[in-house]
């Protein structure tokens, strides 16, 4: 059995991790390690995530895998992007709308970049979902959940946000997070000789 240690404080991206994960490879032990890891300051979420993985292997050991992930919106020049976890803390969703009151271009997207290490290596995978920022915060979610509505998925012609696609296991069939596991998956099964189900 293979183990593999998800490194972050954040459950929420674990259960929908493991959860995407576990439909998709066989033989996996999939693990979650808490621990807040430091991010260096850069422009590229793809430099913070390489660096953070770098620093969860060195804590753990055993192969790893660390998220780093954004919310850019367009009108506001990608803002809060690799901010946004300090931005969701300081201002959170309502101080998003309030940034966006009378603002015609509520367009924005996540990111989500995934890196692996094994100590040898450190392979990151991206994912990226376009949406619009909500005119209203809806309940339950987590973090940006709540006011992301995704484009193409409109069920029964209603717009829902994240956190209503989640009630149905929805929001992990289409997410930033799904699309780079994706790839992650595809990569992991060739190299890893697991069996793909
Ligand atoms: P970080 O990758 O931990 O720096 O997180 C970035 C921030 O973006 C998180 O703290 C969340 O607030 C937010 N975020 C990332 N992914 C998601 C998601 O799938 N849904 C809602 N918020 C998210």
């Amino acid at each position: 059995m293979n183990a593999i240690f998800f490194v972050s404080t954040n459950i929420h991206k674990y259960n929908e991790i493991k959860s995407i994960l576990q439909n998709r490879i066989t033989d996996l032990n999939f693990n979650f390690y808490k621990q807040n890891l430091i991010e260096i300051q850069d422009d590229k979420i793809e430099k913070i995530a390489i660096e953070k993985a770098k620093s969860a292997y060195n804590m753990v050991q055993r192969p790893i895998i660390i998220e780093d992930d954004g919310l850019f919106i367009n009108s506001l020049n990608g803002f809060p992007g690799q901010y946004s976890s300090y931005v969701f803390r300081s201002i959170g969703n309502r101080g998003i709308l309030r940034l966006l009151e009378g603002n015609k271009d509520r367009s924005a997207f996540f990111k989500s970049i995934i890196v692996y290490s094994n100590g040898n290596i450190a392979k990151a995978f991206s994912g990226q979902i376009n949406g619009n920022i909500s005119s209203t915060i809806t309940d339950d979610g987590w973090g940006y959940d709540p006011i992301f509505i995704p484009w193409n998925t409109h069920d029964n012609n209603e717009n829902k946000t994240f956190a209503k696609l989640n009630k149905t296991n929805k929001k992990n069939e289409l997410s930033h997070r799904r699309i780079a596991l994706d790839k992650f998956v595809k990569w992991f099964t060739q190299n890893n000789k697991l069996k793909k189900l």
